[in-house]
């Protein structure tokens, strides 16, 4: 049984579209990005799957529970890191998680042991008796996980937990995350907009866009996508006129020709550099330069991002 299963999600705010026809697995024991813009649809999508917000439309599973219906038993079994943290600044780390601890009635000898655990776990130990308001975000940000940990839960969801975070902090915190799954066997969704930082750590990553999924996969799926379906090639002559332009608009899987001051720019879904040098010793000219390129999955993201 999948740990989420989304099918036909959508969700409307007065007329505003979040979420549009969402299709979501997330798979026992892996990390699964949600990666996307500012606007997205992330937060909706996980506020739905924690039962915070009821879908328009569409079918949720969490764990076998339908979080609309039995939102208690979802968060029971389930840790949420969300966008905004909220810790009491004037108590110690130590004492923002005993309060945790106590809201989700973990007796307080257990609840001592397990926050010495998991203040630990996630590097504070050292500072776990300083007032939270004196912590740095990326402290911040940690003492969250650490809060999402208490309850030792089997699902976790991290809403952009590096957001606001320096490169070093954010390794630090995406490794955390990565022994979460490996030594708790935890399953992770995390949202991000930032993909070159997350992809390192996902099994599967879901683009999503105007509140659809518009790309799903592993990072070599989602490579061999990009691969198979998107390259382009500068193709640099001695001269250039419209004849070679429909030679090469003409070559099998060519779908695109642009011509920018003396570079030719040629995308296709093969392959087809030795028709291009073809086309263009018989058009009469020289060929002065063929260069391929693909797309990596960071400028495929963009793209979809610049609409
Ligand atoms: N409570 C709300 N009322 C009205 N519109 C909302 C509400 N919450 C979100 N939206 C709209 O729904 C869309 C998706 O928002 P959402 O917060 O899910 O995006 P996101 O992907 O989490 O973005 P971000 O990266 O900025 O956190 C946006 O257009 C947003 O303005
Ligand atoms: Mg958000």
């Amino acid at each position: 049984m999948p740990v989420v299963e989304a099918r036909g999600l959508k969700k409307y705010y007065d007329g505003v579209v979040a979420v549009d026809g969402l299709d979501l697995v997330v798979e026992e024991g892996e990390i699964y990005g949600l990666l996307g813009p500012n606007g997205a649809g992330k937060t909706t999508t996980i506020l739905i799957l924690l039962g915070l917000t009821e879908p328009t439309a569409g079918e949720v599973r969490v764990l076998g529970y339908d979080p609309a219906r039995e939102p208690l038993k979802v968060k029971r079994v389930t840790g949420y890191l969300p966008e905004n943290l909220g810790f009491y600044d004037d108590l110690s780390a130590r004492e923002n998680l005993l309060y945790t601890a106590y809201l989700n009635r973990i007796p307080e000898r257990e609840a001592r042991k397990r926050v010495t655990e998991v203040l630990e776990l996630v590097g504070l130990a050292d500072v776990a008796d300083r007032r939270v308001g004196t912590f740095s975000r990326g402290m911040k940000q940690r003492l969250g996980i650490a809060d999402v940990l208490l309850k030792d839960p089997k699902f976790v969801i991290l809403d952009e937990p590096t957001s606001g975070i320096d490169p070093e902090g954010a390794v630090q915190i995406l490794d955390m995350i990565v022994r979460l799954r490996d030594e708790r066997g935890m399953t992770i969704l995390l949202s991000s907009h930032l993909l070159h930082q997350v992809q390192r750590i996902c099994d599967r990553m879901g683009i999503i866009h105007q509140g659809k999924l518009v790309a799903q996969g592993t990072l070599g799926e989602l490579g061999a996508v990009v691969e198979a379906g998107e390259m382009s090639f500068e193709v640099r002559t001695s001269r250039v006129d419209e004849g070679l332009l429909e030679a090469l608009r003409g070559i099998e899987g060519v779908t695109a020709v642009e011509r920018e001051g003396d570079l030719i720019r040629v995308r296709a879904s093969a392959d087809v550099r030795p028709h291009i040098a073809r086309a263009v010793i018989e058009s009469g000219a020289d060929l002065l330069e063929l260069k391929g390129h693909t797309y990596t999955l960071e400028e495929i993201y963009l793209r979809y991002f610049q609409g």
